[in-house]
């Protein structure tokens, strides 16, 4: 495995293989757990080589969030890189000009609910860090997980509105063996808030069963979930359910993809998670 930290290092280690060689690539934000490990996997079925970035991206936090805390392990993700066979790791210094950036992009749609209308500006600075990424390893291919729906729906947005000749795919969401999905934050979690934490998964699954049994009534499904949460002791940011793909809030679920939503407090970590909600009449397996 090479590992590059400028973006002159990375293009140059590339340029060899573009053209005869797909590329597979994988960003994050580090600190590797299971979740990242099965997309590098994924990666690695899909194309000749897998590239892995690891950059704490600062344009995507917002003033009061945890980016001075966010936790940062190079080491042990190169190791963890090493071990699943990537072939190259860039690890960036920073990729924005001294004084911040001059341009960046900002995202018009799908960014004005769930997540992103808890913190503003958040997926402006990923789709802006995501474009300057892909304007260096120019992959075939890029890798994210489910776990951030939203953000793969506001990437896979990005591609098609820009033009970018990349294809997006997404990695399924990885949990512990008790349904927590597995998360960089949930480090921040004590014994009991991870324990309370559960809380989430379980109000998720009680949704997708109950459309799975025929509740078609999507404030029916939000109330079971409430009352998950608030027994223990969960504050929700949001409950939601989706459209898939355009994110808009369904009422009724009928044949379309449909996803249920948390973004919940517990203590003072932010956790998400989401399932897809399908009910008798749904027309796909999602
Ligand atoms: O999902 C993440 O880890 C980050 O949002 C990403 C896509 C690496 C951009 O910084």
């Amino acid at each position: 495995m090479r590992i590059s930290t400028t973006s002159a290092e990375i293009r140059s280690q590339l340029k060899a293989l573009r053209g005869h060689r797909s590329i597979a690539f994988v960003p994050t934000m580090g600190c590797l757990h299971a979740g990242h490990i099965s997309l590098i996997e994924k990666a690695r079925t899909l194309a000749d080589i897998v590239i892995v970035s690891v950059y704490v991206n600062p344009l995507q936090f917002g003033a009061n969030e945890d980016l001075d805390t966010y936790p940062r392990s190079f080491d042990a993700d190169a190791r963890a890189c090493a071990d699943a066979n990537v072939d190259f790791l860039f690890h960036p210094a920073t990729l924005y000009p001294e004084h911040g950036p001059n341009i960046s992009l900002k995202t018009t749609k799908l960014s004005d609910c769930l997540c992103g209308a808890a913190r503003a500006g958040h997926f402006d600075g990923v789709v802006t860090v995501v474009n300057i990424l892909f304007n260096i390893v120019q992959p075939d291919i890029a890798v994210f997980g489910e776990k951030d729906w939203q953000q793969l729906a506001i990437i896979r947005c990005m591609v098609s509105d820009l033009h970018m000749p990349i294809e997006i795919v997404g990695g399924g969401i990885v949990r512990e063996a008790d349904g927590l999905a597995m998360s960089s934050r949930n480090r921040y979690l004590s014994d009991s808030e991870r324990t309370r934490a559960l809380a989430i998964s379980r109000a998720l699954t009680a949704m997708q069963q109950a459309a799975r049994d025929g509740e078609t009534d999507a404030e029916a499904l939000k109330t079971r979930a409430r009352n998950i949460l608030q027994n223990a002791a969960v504050q929700p940011e949001y409950i939601d359910i989706r459209h898939a793909i355009t994110l808009k809030e369904e009422q009724q679920l009928k044949h379309q993809p449909t996803r249920a939503f948390i973004a919940a407090r517990v203590g003072k970590t932010r956790l998400i998670d989401n399932v897809a909600i399908n009910t008798p009449l749904s027309c796909d397996g999602q």
